[in-house]
């Protein structure tokens, strides 16, 4: 039998998209399955970048681009950047990569040395621990508070440093628990990061998915110091509706960009060429704000919808998620784990969501909430039967 290196063994399927295989599968024979376990939009992406990849196509934009991506989609990156959060890069200082995963897989791998520590806040995305671990560093972990929204204090951050400690992951809007850290909060961490001469890498994909009036704030915007610790990972696949499109990119120090975008000659190559075309058109595309507002109001709508019938379900409770598109609900007056729920809840009322347990969160469940306000209803009636059943 073929033995797997260390590595292969070590890496851990993503719990997220096994549970979106099984509820696809059922789907596929026929079962009228509910489905909120995918963390993508259901629109479909705008027309103008649609039109604009499909035109680049036509006009044989088939060969390779630079590794780094188009320099005129990296010097409208920086532009966004600058625009839209403050953040001062040379396009030189960006890099475009195959999704937001990518800029955040090439980032860690170039920083990482085996044995350092990442401190990950939890509830945290599935690959942030998968990619420390390949990297050969460890996963430092921080559970952080429901009561108070889920967010890393700057005191939990530093009682988690050592001397090991390379960086900070930081997610805001945050998947899977939806916490929106606020300036001050921001303002907070970087003190610690500039103090522990730490990096953050700062993944900021749900930035556009924001409610109530809240604003995101990019740590690397606060001033020079923090902005040289700081790599910002982002992408198109959540505010343009992109996902099969796999464009994300990173931006950050040159050292950090120039071994990143090394990293990426000898893996992808880079992102698909007539793919940037169209990532190009969106971003100078002034229009484009306006559905990308009207996708954010939308969502707020079912966000507004999914907690207060969430709400009205006797056992569970539910934080106020302020971006993104996820809702986390509390489980544990069941008595039951977040892997036997969801199970259960998909075999008996055929409704697909995600176990907390893979956020590292047992007591909660992931409701994606990118989904029609008639599978929405449906679904939490389902939830809403499958808990009353419990007793
Ligand atoms: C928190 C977070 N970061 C990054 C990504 C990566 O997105 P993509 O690779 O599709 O751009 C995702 C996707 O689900 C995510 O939830």
């Amino acid at each position: 039998m073929i033995k797997l290196a260390d590595r292969g063994n070590r890496i851990s399927p993503s719990m997220t998209f096994a549970i979106a295989s099984k509820a696809k599968a059922m789907k596929a024979q026929g079962v009228d399955v509910c489905d909120f376990s995918v963390g993508e939009p259901d629109f479909n992406t705008p027309e103008l970048m649609r039109e604009a990849a499909k035109a680049a196509l036509d006009a044989g934009k088939t060969k390779y681009t630079p590794t780094a991506g188009l320099p005129e989609l990296r010097s409208a990156i920086a532009e966004k950047l600058r625009r839209d959060n403050g953040l001062t890069y040379d396009p030189e200082q960006v890099m475009v990569t195959v999704g937001g995963k990518q800029a955040l897989f090439n980032t860690l791998m170039v920083l990482l040395n085996p044995g350092d520590e990442a401190i990950v806040p939890t509830p945290a995305w599935v690959t942030y621990p998968e990619i420390v671990k390949l990297t050969g560093a460890k996963a430092v972990f921080v559970t952080t508070d429901e009561a108070l929204g889920f967010k890393l204090s700057a005191q939990q951050l530093a009682d988690a440093v050592t001397p090991r400690t390379r960086a900070l992951i930081l997610n805001s809007p945050c998947n899977p628990t939806g916490a929106v850290y606020t300036a001050q909060e921001i303002k907070a961490l970087a003190e610690v990061v500039v103090e522990q001469q730490i990096v953050v890498i700062s993944d900021e994909i749900y930035e556009k998915l924001i409610y109530d009036g809240l604003e995101h704030l990019s740590i690397g915007s606060l001033d020079d110091e923090i902005r040289k610790l700081t790599v910002t990972c982002s992408g198109f696949s959540k505010a343009f509706a992109a996902t099969g499109w796999r464009l994300g990119f990173a931006a950050g120090p040159t050292t950090v960009i120039k071994a990143a975008t090394a990293l990426q000659s000898h893996s992808t190559s880079g992102a698909t060429t007539f793919a940037q075309y169209g990532a190009l058109a969106a971003l100078q595309a002034a229009s484009l704000k306006k559905t990308v507002e009207e996708m954010r109001t939308t969502f707020q709508a079912r966000r507004d919808l999914i907690v207060s019938e969430l709400e009205q379900i006797s056992g569970l409770t539910c934080k106020m998620p302020r971006g993104a598109f996820y809702a986390f609900p509390n489980i544990s007056q069941t008595g039951l784990d977040s892997m036997t729920f969801c199970e259960q809840l998909l075999d008996t009322e055929q409704v697909a969501t995600v176990p907390g347990v893979a956020f590292g969160a047992d007591s909660n469940i992931r409701i994606s909430y990118a989904a029609d306000t008639a599978t929405l209803r449906e679904g939490l009636a389902r939830l809403h039967r499958f808990v009353a059943s419990l007793g």
